[in-house]
């Protein structure tokens, strides 16, 4: 079954890339529509619950402006906010997050779990980046942010990654973009080779459900059909998309 959750502006409200930080809209329309999705994710039993800590989101929003070198992100101001909700909610001791860049994405679905919005104790933070240069930046990045070594980023491919992690894996995030043939289709291909190291409640994230929907169809067929993971919804609040899935 399909389920999705969908904005009435999702396909209005846009980003300039190159200017990640300006807000789009007020405040408290974006706690109100990231509040809707959270509330949809619960509903379907992909999130146990919907609650997140406002100041340390803030506090974590304020760091990766102040902090980061960011060249271009997709990464919008409701997808940051629901990303490190996620985060927070689910408060996975491992994470892999795949294709990030120069880190923005990665410090999203780890702003939970270091720096200052963390709200719990992680064991392993992983971002994987296959370009050496941009997981260079992305790991002083992230540094500026957690001294601690916790969330650290690798130059590497993710679906090796994947395969070698051998702790439980709370948390997945997809957002690479693999070879010009595979594309974004990769996702199956990370998310099969650390599937079994997903724990019952473990939660799959991966980006670009929307704009990538054609890429992603054997990706999107698998995690809802019901057999793999137990639940599964695509929110749709911006042009990119997010398929929330949970084992
Ligand atoms: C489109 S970018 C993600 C950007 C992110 N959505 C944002 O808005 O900030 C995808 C990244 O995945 C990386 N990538 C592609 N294949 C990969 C692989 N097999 N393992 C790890 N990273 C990979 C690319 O080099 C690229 O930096």
């Amino acid at each position: 079954m399909i389920r999705t959750f969908r904005t009435d502006d999702w396909d209005s409200y846009r980003m300039d890339y190159r200017r990640p930080h300006r807000a789009l809209e007020p405040q408290e329309k974006e706690i109100e529509v990231v509040g809707d999705a959270l509330q949809a994710l619960q509903e379907a039993g992909v999130l146990p619950h919907m609650r997140y800590d406002e100041a340390r989101f803030l506090a974590h929003r304020q760091a990766v402006a102040e902090l980061f070198d960011i060249p271009w992100t997709a990464i919008t101001p409701r997808m940051q906010r629901l990303l490190y909700a996620v985060n927070a909610i689910v408060q996975p001791r491992n994470m892999i997050a795949a294709g990030v860049f120069c880190g923005n994405t990665f410090i999203s679905n780890a702003g939970a779990g270091v720096g200052p919005g963390a709200c719990y104790t992680a064991d392993a933070l992983i971002g994987v980046e296959i370009v050496e240069r941009e997981a260079e930046r992305a790991e002083r990045n992230v540094r500026r942010i957690d001294p601690t070594g916790v969330a650290r980023v690798l130059a590497a491919d993710a679906v090796e990654v994947a395969a070698e992690f051998a702790e439980p894996l709370q948390l997945l995030y997809l957002d690479a973009d693999g070879t010009d043939e595979r594309g974004k289709g990769i996702y199956l291909d990370i998310l099969n080779a650390c599937y079994d190291r997903i724990p019952p409640g473990g939660v799959v994230l991966a980006h670009n459900s929307v704009n990538c929907a054609a890429r992603l169809k054997s990706y999107l067929e698998f995690v809802r059909d019901g057999s793999h993971l137990r639940s599964s919804v695509n929110v749709i609040f911006d042009c990119e998309g997010l398929e929330c899935s949970v084992k």
